[in-house]
């Protein structure tokens, strides 16, 4: 029996997955870098700036760390003109019935997002009410796969990690989870066949067999 559900959010409760990989290649278009939609999936769940590293990794020139902050400021303009754009409407019926049902069950939940944009983007689409814990990336100093950010929220709802499940479309987030004591659940994304989780689900309702 859990209490707690930590969602990841950007590829979980949002397709804000999308908006990642298409503002990464407005910049790795014009810098040359073969960057696919495989590559994305491995760097799912990372930082802005670890992505980064990782982006520019593919590309046989070097960069200054000047280049480099104006390059992931660049990306985060171009993401944000489209979250800016989100609205309710963005979430699939799948995910408010699972944020309700697990909220009937009296199930605690919260959102362990590795993004500095988690509270906008939750704004946006009106899923703010439905937590009742917040960690992202603004409250961290160690970004996935470190658990900080999924301890942090387990510290806010007052749950110890193996009372709580953590969802995740990212390997780099299951990591995350297991390093932190938690159990795993993997839902699509690079997450989704790895082998790092303790559970896998391809809708969110299945939560309610499962906390
Ligand atoms: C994660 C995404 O949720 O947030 C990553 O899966 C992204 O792709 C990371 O790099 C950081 O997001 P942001 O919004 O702070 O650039
Ligand atoms: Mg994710």
């Amino acid at each position: 029996m859990k209490k707690a559900v930590i969602f990841d959010l950007d590829g979980v409760l949002v397709h804000t997955d999308r908006y990642h990989y298409n503002a990464w290649r407005i910049l790795t278009d014009r810098l040359g870098i073969d960057f696919t939609q495989e590559r994305y999936d491995s760097i799912r769940g990372l930082s802005r700036m670890d992505s980064l590293e990782r982006i520019l990794a593919l590309s046989s020139r070097q960069f200054t760390q000047e280049e480099k902050e104006a390059m992931a400021a660049e990306k985060n303009e171009a993401y944000l003109q489209r979250v800016r754009q989100m609205n309710p409407e963005e979430v699939e019926g799948d995910v408010r019935e699972a944020l309700k049902g697990l909220r009937e069950k009296g199930l605690l939940l919260a959102v362990g997002s590795s993004s500095k944009n988690a509270k906008l983007i939750l704004e946006r689409t009106g899923l703010t009410a439905a937590f009742d814990a917040i960690a992202d990336g603004s409250m961290v100093r160690r970004a996935k796969p470190d658990p900080e950010v999924f301890l942090k929220a387990a510290a806010l709802l007052q749950v110890a990690p193996a009372e709580a499940l953590v969802v995740e479309d990212a390997a780099a987030g299951l990591r995350a989870a297991k390093a932190g004591g938690f159990q795993a659940v993997a839902f699509g994304g690079d997450a989704a066949g790895s082998g790092l989780a303790d559970y896998e689900v391809t809708r969110l309702t299945e939560l309610l067999e499962l906390a």
